[in-house]
């Protein structure tokens, strides 16, 4: 190990087995190992230049420079590794990516929460169905939704298949950006579905393409400069996040890589640490100080500012730029009051701030439907936005839940979703995500506000 290794000391690949939070009860101890030693092998899904390249991008979001958009299904199915919902994703992200870049004046990074978003925290470990007792279901990296014991089984062939999948997503995903599926100077290719969109406002519809053809017009323009192709300006990139949750698939594709230091986890550029288990001593933490990528850690209203910045600093003790990325989650109503002494405990730490809207503004229709209203995450988002603006310190991004599809899974927005609605098309595998319209909504809602905007969003 040489002096300039940023590994620390006492960390290996392994050392998050001694910490608790990460007992996953494969029953087949024998066949675990033989899976994981399996998943070693093979080639990475990720490479350690995109991560820096991530790293770097995320240094200038944490100073206001750049904006991060992240977002993608909470969870995705092996059964969902198909072409047109992935396409749509990369659509609806590059759509809402170009929004934003518009109305904020800032370079957009975008990150999918794809290719591996394929393990899911429970808060209860076990779920009990006419008296009888499984495990829950933890996503399709862990075991199998039907209510059987042997779906329900922690099946270590899964970590083999989980990444075999995020590996074709990948696959398509890559080409698709490469073969100029996501170039802007063919905005056929991007902005064909929605347009014929038949519950598009027209007022929606006419500022999309005031936008989009403004966005046009700048290109031709540095085209017309000669100052750089148009292909290096356009090709849209994509980075892949999962929640590490399953330590044994991190670990199993974590190593060194010829000429740089320290270890890599090459699953996945972003990988982020959940709301529940961030624990200071827990395993997570402790496996993901040990990587050079950046880190997300999801933060919730019941987080403790000293804990958060106890975190910060274990994950990145030499304050390096782009290494740490909160997640901020904490619910409509929370920001003004809670963020004060988070920012606060962060003071002269380098960290991206970014809001998830999403996680804290869950609710239960009378008939047991899981949803969201439009209203309540875009009024958290405001709320980060005034209060990060108050405190003069950047929001770097946010994080959705979304999918490019006509789901029906949370409620509201211009289209005038409603409970009675939800069961039109309700497709999660776990929570409700905002669909491609609301999606699109929120984009432009949130570049308005963001881009100078007064008063409330909406
Ligand atoms: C998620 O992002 O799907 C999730 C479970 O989030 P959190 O850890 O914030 O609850
Ligand atoms: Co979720």
């Amino acid at each position: 190990m040489s002096t300039t290794d940023p590994t620390p000391p006492d960390w290996t690949p392994d050392s998050w087995r001694s910490r608790p939070g990460c007992d996953i009860p494969y029953p087949d101890t024998a066949a675990l190992a033989r899976e994981a030693a399996r998943l070693a092998t093979l080639p990475p899904l990720v490479t350690s230049w995109e991560i820096e390249r991530l790293r770097s991008e995320l240094s200038q979001a944490e100073v206001g420079k750049r904006f991060v958009l992240q977002g993608g299904d909470c969870a995705e199915t092996l059964e969902d590794c198909r072409p047109q919902p992935i396409a749509s994703k990369l659509k609806i992200l590059l759509q809402m990516s170009l929004v934003l870049v518009h109305g904020l004046k800032r370079p957009v990074t975008r990150v999918g929460r794809f290719a591996g978003q394929y393990a899911k925290p429970r808060t209860n470990p076990t779920e009990t169905r006419d008296g009888v007792t499984l495990p829950s279901y933890f996503g399709d990296l862990i075991n199998r939704a039907p209510f059987t014991a042997a779906d329900r089984t922690p099946d270590p062939g899964l970590l083999v298949r989980g990444y075999q999948h995020a590996a074709l997503t990948l696959n398509f995903i890559r080409a698709l950006v490469d073969g100029g599926f996501a170039d802007l100077h063919h905005p056929e290719y991007w902005n064909l579905a929605f347009m014929t969109h038949a519950s598009l406002s027209p007022a929606l519809r006419a500022e999309y393409e005031r936008t989009t053809a403004t966005l046009a017009d700048g290109l031709r323009f540095m085209e017309a400069l000669g100052e750089t192709t148009i292909d290096e300006l356009t090709r849209a990139e994509f980075f892949t996040s999962h929640e590490g949750l399953n330590l044994h698939y991190e670990q199993a594709q974590t190593r060194r890589v010829p000429r740089r230091e320290g270890y890599y986890c090459l699953t996945t550029h972003l990988p982020w640490i959940g709301e529940r288990s961030r624990a200071l001593g827990g395993a997570h933490a402790e496996f993901f100080r040990g990587v050079r990528n950046p880190v997300g850690v999801k933060v919730g209203p019941s987080a403790s500012p000293d804990e958060v910045a106890a975190l910060a600093r274990l994950l990145n003790p030499a304050n390096e730029a782009g290494k740490v990325v909160l997640i901020l989650r904490l619910g409509v109503g929370k920001p003004a009051a809670l963020l004060p002494p988070l920012v606060r405990a962060m003071e002269g730490r380098r960290v991206t701030w970014m809001c998830d809207p999403m996680h804290a503004n869950g609710t239960t229709t009378p008939t047991g439907i899981k949803t969201r209203s439009f209203d309540a995450i875009l009024r958290e988002l405001e709320e980060a936005h005034d209060t990060m603006k108050a405190l003069g310190v950047p929001l770097g991004g946010v994080h959705f839940e979304l999918t490019g599809d006509d789901v029906t899974e949370c409620v509201g927005g211009a289209a005038g979703l409603t409970e009675a609605d939800l069961s039109t098309n309700y497709a999660t595998a776990c929570d409700p995500r905002l669909n491609y319209q609301q999606s699109l909504e929120m984009a432009f809602l949130l570049a308005r506000k963001m881009g100078g905007g007064n008063g409330r969003l909406r």
